[in-house]
């Protein structure tokens, strides 16, 4: 039976585990779904990892919708997720709505996921919820605010940030949010948070404690260049694919390929 977002709900209200990972195309997103991932999320990492921009910044509304069509057509049982990208969502609720809108139109998403905070941001939830969008909110380290950040440090390390991350996490459930990415916050501000919270809290670096988790899939399967701190390779496909090319050029060169 497909994934929903009352399905999550109840997941957190069981004490099961949400698993959550990234896709960027057809086959990726094919296969995470018939291993059984309970979210796909589109993530705006894809601007880093399958179209080499140093940051996610750079990444628009047209961009990430060919890509989550793709991923769409590999998708059958998970719930799909999409990202808004850096100033598509940022001016004021109605552009958040044109951009959510496309994206549940064209892509056939069933959620969007945006970036931040109150007051502006749990503000634009609101709207988006009102109007039958589910939102997914995504605090701590928001990967869109790099160059305020000065990097992809690490958030809510200080009494003050860390009740300041907790309140946006508070205000995004009150505006209707149906689940919070917590990224790259410290462990316990990730355990006050999910248990102060009724909706699921999915952690990337944000602590063994959330209701889930989710990796950017490039570096579950160590095909990206680098990977953060708190990301796990679980396989080093690089190093795979690069003997298996070795051994085809090989073939190839020495004529045993293709009737060797
Ligand atoms: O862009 C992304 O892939 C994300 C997830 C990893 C949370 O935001």
């Amino acid at each position: 039976m497909p994934i929903t977002t009352q399905k999550l709900t109840r997941f957190k209200q069981e004490g099961r585990q949400i698993v959550v990972l990234t896709a960027w195309d057809y086959l990726i997103a094919q296969t995470l779904d018939q291993a059984g991932v309970d979210v796909i999320m589109v993530g705006d990492s894809l601007a880093m990892v399958a179209l080499g921009y140093d940051t996610t910044v750079p990444l628009t509304l047209d961009e990430i919708i060919h890509h989550a069509k793709a991923v769409r057509r590999g998708v059958k049982n998970a719930l799909l997720v999409v990202d808004l990208p850096f100033m598509t969502y940022q001016e004021s609720p109605e552009q958040a709505l044109r951009s959510a809108g496309r994206i549940m139109k064209e892509t056939g998403a069933q959620a969007v996921k945006l970036e931040g905070g109150y007051p502006a941001i749990a503000t634009t939830v609101f709207r988006l919820v009102q109007a039958g969008i589910p939102v997914m909110g995504h605090v701590g380290l928001t990967p869109q605010s790099v160059h305020q950040f000065g990097g992809f440090r690490k958030q809510g390390n200080s009494p003050e940030a860390a009740e300041r991350v907790l309140e946006e996490a508070i205000a995004l459930e009150q505006a209707g949010a149906f689940s919070i990415v917590l990224e790259h916050i410290p462990e316990d501000l990730g355990l006050r948070i999910s248990q102060k919270l009724h909706i699921p809290t999915i952690g990337i670096g944000g602590g063994s404690h959330c209701d889930g988790q989710v990796l950017v899939t490039a570096d579950l399967l160590g095909l990206s260049e680098w990977q953060p701190s708190f990301a796990k390779v679980y396989v080093n496909l690089r190093d795979t694919i690069a003997q298996a090319v070795q051994s085809f050029s090989s073939e190839v060169r020495e004529h045993r390929f293709p009737n060797g």
